[in-house]
């Protein structure tokens, strides 16, 4: 098993290396001009392996059969597809993300369909070397990085650019949801971790499940704002890296997030909708048992949502006394 292990590694080196070749041939001149117009450099396509997938239905295949791999092993590689009518590449007319692990090992990959087509991303599937939610996209690279945080996104392409724009402690999780093993894994390197997830709904709501999985390992988390802009990819395009950097030094504690978050719930014009959020905001203050700390979130809360703070540490002190 170790052997085939490291067999399904060479494979897809020798695939990385393939879509790389290929990124610079006349075939993948689209994939090459992709990337450009989306302002990679050539210094950050060879850093980050990226290649292409081409139109040519099952060369790849060929390639890895003529280095002598056998169908078995190279349908477990999830990089072809065998069908009756034949095999097949899995990717195909895409750019290439070569996923690393922390060893810089080839271990799968990410394809982006070039335009609007769907899926936008195609992932390999796991395999015996390709676990999802045990790692994380650039941490080969941001394991190395002087920063005492991690910046922690969506994207491919968030991670890319951030690392060419210099902020190289950049990682996301692989189209995946963010995993207890994956807050294990960034502890090793980091106590602090900044969410920098998209700006829209669904980049709220991961930020708000993976807060309690980073706290339960003891990493802290801050929470970056990228408004107005969807992701950290599209704010670097359009602020540049200092605007980002001074983004970074104001991430917000990821408790008053989420009680921003939680005063979205409420029409706050409404008297009584108003008194629900101050109960809902004073009983997720009782999460906090040490009173030290309560008291440092209860005025920190009530100075930025404008409660009196005596007022609402009455009213932590009341319903904890409920309990
Ligand atoms: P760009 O449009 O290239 O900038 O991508 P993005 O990273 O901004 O895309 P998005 O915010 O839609 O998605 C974030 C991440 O989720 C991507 O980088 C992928 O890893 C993953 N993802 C997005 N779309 C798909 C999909 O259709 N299938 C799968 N499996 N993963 C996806
Ligand atoms: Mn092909
Ligand atoms: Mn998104
Ligand atoms: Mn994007
Ligand atoms: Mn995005």
């Amino acid at each position: 098993k170790a052997d085939k292990r490291s067999t399904l590694l060479e494979i897809n080196k020798l695939a990385a290396n393939y879509f790389y070749y290929q990124l610079h041939q006349s075939q993948g001149k689209i994939g090459y001009d992709y990337f450009r117009k989306r302002e990679l450099s050539d210094d950050t396509i060879r850093r980050f392996g990226l290649g292409f997938a081409n139109k040519t239905s099952n060369d790849l295949y060929q390639y890895l059969r003529s280095k002598g791999y056998a169908d078995e092993i190279l349908r477990d590689s999830g990089l072809v597809t065998m069908e009756e009518r034949g095999t097949y590449d899995k990717f195909w007319n895409r750019v290439m993300f070569p996923i690393m692990d922390v060893n810089n090992r080839v271990i799968g990959f990410g394809g982006r369909v070039m335009g609007d087509g769907t899926p936008k991303y195609l992932n390999s599937p796991e395999t015996l070397i390709f676990d999802k939610s045990r790692n994380l996209y650039g941490l080969n690279y941001a394991r190395t990085s002087r920063e005492k945080y991690m910046l922690a996104c969506e994207g491919y392409m968030d991670v890319i650019a951030m690392h060419q724009a210099g902020f190289t402690n950049a990682v996301a999780s692989l189209g995946t949801a963010f995993t207890t093993q994956h807050a294990v894994l960034l502890k090793r390197y980091t106590d602090t971790v900044i969410l920098t997830y998209d700006s829209d709904g669904a980049g709220v709501k991961a930020a708000l499940r993976a807060i309690p999985i980073l706290k339960e390992v003891g990493i802290s988390t801050r929470v970056l704002n990228l408004k107005p802009y969807k992701d950290p990819d599209e704010f670097i395009k359009n602020m540049g890296a200092d605007a980002f950097r001074e983004r970074i030094a104001n991430a917000q504690n990821s408790f008053l997030f989420e009680i921003d978050v939680l005063k979205r719930e409420y029409d706050l014009e409404d008297p009584e909708q108003k008194t629900k959020f101050y109960n809902a905001t004073a009983r997720k203050l009782l999460e906090f048992n040490e009173a030290l700390e309560r008291d440092n979130y209860t005025r920190a809360v009530a100075q930025a949502q404008f409660i009196p703070y005596e007022d609402l540490r009455r009213l932590v002190n009341r319903l904890g006394n409920q309990l």
